[in-house]
């Protein structure tokens, strides 16, 4: 399976619900609760869906709306340590633990999250 096909599996909806069950894990959390904008939870929340749509072969919707990614520029104002790259893994394990989704598709995405994650730390 390419990366590429999982959007036509998922669609909007799936997407929607991935990310939703995502960011509703955020608030409360310990670690990553201090470092999401409170006050925008439903943009960041919107933003990440857009990207992973785009990313996984949906309508490019993130790119118009936000331009090219550069998603590691985007996250050097927030601290992203060791532990806040385990703990958004985690949070994103369990969201995904809950969709229906084959088993291979579902790996692709994990191996993803995590490598990515490891991308995105920019402090020790
Ligand atoms: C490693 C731990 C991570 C932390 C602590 C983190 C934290 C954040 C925070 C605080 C924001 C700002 C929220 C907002 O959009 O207003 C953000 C934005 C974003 N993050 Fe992360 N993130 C992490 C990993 C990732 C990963 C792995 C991805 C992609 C799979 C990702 C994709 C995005 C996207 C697309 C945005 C919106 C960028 C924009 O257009 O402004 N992040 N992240």
């Amino acid at each position: 399976m390419e990366e590429r096909e999982i959007y036509s599996l998922l669609g909007d909806s799936g997407f929607q619900e991935l990310v939703g069950l995502f960011y509703g894990q955020i608030p409360h959390d310990e670690i990553l609760g201090h470092i999401y904008p409170k006050n925008d939870l439903a943009g960041a929340e919107q933003r990440l869906r857009d990207f992973l749509i785009f990313r996984f072969g949906g309508p490019q919707r993130y790119i118009e709306k936000r331009g090219h990614p550069r998603l590691r520029m985007r996250h050097f104002p927030f601290a992203v340590d060791r532990a806040a790259r385990d703990r958004w893994v985690q949070l994103m394990n369990t969201a995904l633990d809950q969709i229906a989704l084959p088993d291979e598709a579902k790996q692709l995405l994990r191996s993803y999250f995590e490598s990515t994650a490891t991308a995105m730390m920019n402090r020790p």
